[in-house]
């Protein structure tokens, strides 16, 4: 089970997270309209966390995070990626995705979210996979729906109410 080092979209193309990266890591988890839904505006020591941690996983498990990038520009656009974390106790394969607002309301999120669970399913052969988002987070639940996965139930993370929805390979 490895993902590829890089891939690309229609519209986009992925890169593994290398630590070259962290300068856009930065910006992104540093924009308070991305961290507004991601727990808040992140300090560089957590983003550093962020990146050692997503290195280790990607060392560990053969997938990871990628950063996304425009093909048509070059221009950055978030990062994305599959990740073993456990959820109220029980280890999940999660999706996550977040972009930078520039790129917001293109179909960029969908269009990953989909790739993304292709990938976990076609090439890393994963059972299933979820995704969860705070309650009031109207996109990220439309990207998760329009990337085929069903809300399953309402969890707590980081102490606040979310949702969980899930897609099982051959749904
Ligand atoms: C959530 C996020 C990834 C959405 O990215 P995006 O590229 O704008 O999403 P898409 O363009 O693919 O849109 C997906 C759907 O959400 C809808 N949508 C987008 N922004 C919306 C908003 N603010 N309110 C309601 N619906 C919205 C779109 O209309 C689309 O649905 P439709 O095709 O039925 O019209 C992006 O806003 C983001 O990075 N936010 C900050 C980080 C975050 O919240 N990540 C997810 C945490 S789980």
């Amino acid at each position: 089970m490895k993902g590829p080092d890089t891939f690309e979209t229609a519209r986009l193309t992925a890169e593994r997270l290398c630590p070259e990266h962290e300068p856009l890591i930065r910006t992104l988890y540093q924009d308070e309209r991305v961290a507004a839904t991601l727990g808040g505006v992140r300090t560089d020591a957590e983003v550093q966390r962020f990146i050692a941690d997503s290195l280790r996983h990607w060392e560990e498990h053969g997938f990871g995070v990628w950063v996304f990038r425009e093909r048509a520009t070059g221009c950055f656009v978030g990062r994305a990626g599959i990740r073993r974390f456990q959820v109220e106790g029980a280890w999940e394969n999660e999706i996550l995705y977040a972009l930078m607002p520039a790129f917001w309301g293109q179909g960029y999120a969908t269009e990953i979210a989909r790739a993304l669970v292709e990938i976990a399913f076609e090439c890393l052969g994963l059972a299933d996979v979820v995704s969860f988002t705070l309650l009031t987070n109207v996109a990220s639940r439309r990207v998760m729906e329009k990337a085929g996965l069903r809300y399953e139930r309402e969890i707590t993370h980081a102490g606040l109410p979310h949702v969980l929805y899930r897609r099982r390979a051959g749904e």
